[in-house]
């Protein structure tokens, strides 16, 4: 039976469809093993599900088996080694294995940003479409995770009527997913909606039963969590909406900022005092550097190709600004760091030969050791340009960061990174340097200056410890 929209509905008590597998409880596959897939293939098996994570990847495979994460996460790695424990939690590069296996399939592959432009690669969602459906034979439900443009999932239903030749009954939901990299555990086992797309009520209730452990822990602990049951084409509108939405919000902090620094005041102070007002909130109005990762930024971009193709481009424009504002606030950092020196502009832009700069932090955020259009390396490579000598440290980051940009010398330690540095920029804010000691880092550098590129640090606290200090948005502070 088909369902009606718009609508939020009171979702059926568990045990309205029965998973075709004939297994108590519907048994999933998560294709796609990397940040998204492997995280939620963990949690589920956390919850009581018996789980396949597949992938391509062999040797990736090979390494989540034996217990091994191929990324950094809090959390992840304990409840990888329980559930490996448990007999719960498998790994496979074999389709049929995954058809034979599963009741419901998420699709959790990259959709990266595509080399020729703004838009969405959607080939990785296709070959798994394609690798998976011919060897389904009973019913099942394929349910896409990644983040896609409005309009995948009725191409995807198209795929999967090419590919699975017929035999099977096989059905497409979209599910966006909302983790956080650092606190993904929390994110998946405990979200704060989940968003079932579906066209027909058996999807929407083997949705519903797929998360009935999410459900049941929200319980158990006195929460709800709220469903809201959609069409595809706001399933996957919701995704890039929200992702939009928080990028915009760090533009417009950004922006002030940049009024601030026009006008003496102080960026901090007024995201603060704007964030009071519940209607505006004062999360994600840390103005810095700017906002980076696998998502926001290739998901705006993505969003406004989309919106292109629609006709409805013009909707979007802004997007584009928050993109602008986003990529200035990176060289507003080389900016600082000439006129902290006292170096001059040459022909080619800020000349800062001969000077040591060490950069603190590599990771588009701290708690991650993802570097995918991390601001922290974007400034490296705009300082490496400059002629300076750059020096970086990052906790968890410097394997991948070598990789992206091998110009620059890292570090092993914090203290070894600054030794000798006639500037300290800090560009992602972990604990380790927000917690630093200024008076024992001064003793290492040749010149007590700082650039607080996430306005992390206590700036009276520096400036005490004879260091000159430059924040994001913030007035000089003597
Ligand atoms: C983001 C969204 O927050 C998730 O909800 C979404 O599921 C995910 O993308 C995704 O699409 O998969 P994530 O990329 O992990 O999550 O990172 P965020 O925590 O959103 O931070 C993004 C960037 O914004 C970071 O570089 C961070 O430093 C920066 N940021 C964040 C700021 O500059 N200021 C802020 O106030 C907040």
């Amino acid at each position: 039976m088909t369902i009606p929209y718009p609508s939020i509905q009171t979702l059926p008590p568990l045990g309205a469809v029965s998973p075709p597998s004939g297994a108590q409880r519907p048994r999933l596959t998560f294709i796609g093993t990397g940040y998204l897939g492997a995280t939620y293939a963990v949690c589920f098996a956390e919850l009581g599900y018996e789980v396949l994570g597949v992938d391509v990847d062999g040797p990736k495979i090979d390494k989540l088996a034996a217990g091994t994460l191929p990324f950094h996460e809090p959390g992840l790695d304990e409840l990888l080694h329980k559930n490996l424990g448990t007999g719960r939690l498998h790994f496979t590069t074999d389709y049929a294995e995954a058809a034979a296996f599963g009741d419901v399939h998420f699709i959790c592959v990259g959709t990266p940003q595509r080399a020729d432009g703004m838009a969405a690669d959607l080939s990785y969602v296709e070959s798994a479409v394609a690798a998976l459906a011919p060897h389904l034979t009973r019913k099942a439900l394929i349910v896409g995770k990644s983040t896609v443009p409005v309009g995948t999932a009725e191409w995807v239903e198209q795929l999967v009527h090419k590919y699975a030749a017929g035999l099977a009954d096989v059905e497409v939901a979209w599910s966006p997913e909302f983790l956080q990299e650092g606190y993904a555990v929390e994110d998946v086992l405990r979200p704060n909606r989940v968003i079932f797309g579906v066209k027909t009520e058996w999807a929407r209730d083997m949705l519903y039963s797929v998360h009935k452990g999410v459900f049941d822990l929200a319980a158990t602990e006195d929460r709800e969590v709220p469903v809201v049951i959609t069409d595809f084409a706001t399933a996957e509108l919701v995704k890039v909406a929200a992702n939009s939405f928080l990028a915009t919000k760090i533009s417009f902090i950004n922006a002030m900022a940049e009024v601030c620094e026009a006008t003496g005041a102080d960026v901090t102070l007024l995201a603060k005092a704007i964030g009071y007002d519940s209607r505006i909130g004062n999360k994600f109005l840390r103005a810095g550097v700017g906002f980076g990762g696998g998502c926001l930024p290739k998901d705006i971009r993505a969003f406004q190709a989309r919106a292109q193709e629609l006709g409805v481009g013009e909707a979007l424009r802004f997007l584009h600004e928050v993109d602008l504002i986003n990529q200035r606030r990176r060289q507003r950092v080389v900016q600082l760091a000439t006129e902290l020196l006292g170096r001059a502009y040459g022909p080619n832009g800020p000349d800062l030969q001969g000077v040591k700069v060490t950069v603190l932090g590599a990771t588009f955020k701290p708690n991650s050791d993802d570097v995918r259009d991390s601001p922290a390396l974007s400034v490296v490579r705009r300082l490496v340009r400059t002629g300076a000598q750059v020096t970086v440290y990052d906790p968890e980051g410097i394997e991948n960061a070598c990789r992206d940009v091998p110009q620059a010398t890292y570090a092993k330690t914090l203290n070894d990174a600054v030794a000798g540095a006639d500037l300290v920029c800090v560009l992602t804010e972990w604990e380790e340097f927000r917690n630093a000691d200024p008076q024992a880092l001064g003793a290492l550098v040749a010149g007590r200056r700082v650039i607080d590129g996430r306005n992390c640090l206590d700036s009276a606290v520096w400036v005490r410890a004879g260091w000159e200090y430059r924040g994001m948005g913030r007035p000089v502070v003597r």
